[in-house]
């Protein structure tokens, strides 16, 4: 596994597990068998409805705290009902802390919601603190009034939408791109792109291994999610293996510059 570190000094593993439509009634069981294969972050969100099995999946593993990395998601607007909604996940999930915090989408009251994420972060409730579906102009915004700057922005990045721009607006401000939907969703047009399947074949790899070590070699974090036992496990395998620059510059020739899933408005390009 790799790490990178976010801009408090955490180290975050490169790769993660996602959550987002996992029924909550088979969530334990997965998390837990991720877990077993060495994942160490997990991402789940209040709009998942599954953070308490991602919670208890976690306290019955037998690792360490320390050792996984937890993320949520807010999914409030304002400082008041933030401040509560992270009790009740905390509450919920059954934790002490979680890693990380994030707002799931811009609401109404960025700065008063981003508030309530510093304070509960003062308070050692969470170990880092950031944005989603923020674009630059967002970002910066938080970046200019709030008192301590996002550590992550965790947008849908996949290679038909690379977000060129953002990352170097994050890289420049030292927030560490997060991709959502690194896999496409699992579209199939991306899963079975010739170049990619051709890139695939010379490394011995499966096209979803490409795509996640194209995304990891360029320091933007990934969280796959699956339901497969034979894919949770090929998609934490990814770091046995690097692709050339030229394999890297053919992969970000596949970029369309827009969004496959139209959600949220918030990416359009024309702000990025
Ligand atoms: N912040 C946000 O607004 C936001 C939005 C969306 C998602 N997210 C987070 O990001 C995570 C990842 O995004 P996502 O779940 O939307 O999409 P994704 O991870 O890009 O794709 C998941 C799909 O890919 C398939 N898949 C996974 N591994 C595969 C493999 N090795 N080969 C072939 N197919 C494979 C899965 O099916 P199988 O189960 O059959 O493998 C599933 O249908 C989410 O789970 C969630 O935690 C955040």
């Amino acid at each position: 596994m790799d790490y990178f570190e976010l801009n408090n000094g955490v180290k975050v593993p490169a790769l993660g597990f996602g959550t987002y439509q996992m029924p909550s009634s088979i969530t334990e069981e997965n998390v837990a068998k991720a877990i077993d294969l060495r994942y160490r972050s997990i991402d789940t969100a209040q709009n998942y409805g599954n953070e308490a099995e991602v919670g208890a999946a976690v306290n019955k593993s037998g690792i360490a705290r320390d050792q996984l990395f937890v993320t949520s998601k807010t999914q409030t607007s304002g400082y008041r009902s933030t401040l509560r909604g992270i009790d009740e996940s905390l509450q919920s999930a059954n934790l002490d802390y979680f890693d990380l915090m994030i707002i799931h989408w811009p609401t109404v009251d960025n700065l008063g919601t981003y508030k309530a994420l510093e304070d509960a972060y003062k308070a050692g409730k969470l170990r880092a603190i950031g944005v989603s579906n923020f674009n630059s102009r967002k970002v910066q915004n938080l970046i200019d009034r709030a008192e301590i700057k996002p550590m992550i922005d965790q947008i849908e990045t996949h290679v038909y939408w690379q977000e060129n721009k953002m990352h170097d607006f994050l890289n420049k401000n030292n927030i560490l791109h997060e991709s959502w939907a690194p896999l496409g969703e699992g579209m199939s047009s991306v899963l079975n792109e010739p170049t990619i399947v051709n890139i695939a074949d010379n490394h011995q790899k499966s096209t979803a291994q490409v795509i996640l070590r194209f995304l990891t070699q360029q320091h933007i974090m990934v969280i796959p999610k699956s339901t497969n036992p034979v894919h949770i496990a090929e998609n934490l395998n990814v770091f046995d293996f690097e692709l050339t620059k030229t394999e890297i510059e053919t992969i970000k020739n596949l970029d369309r510059g827009h969004s496959d899933i139209n959600w949220p408005s918030s990416m359009e390009q024309e702000a990025y």
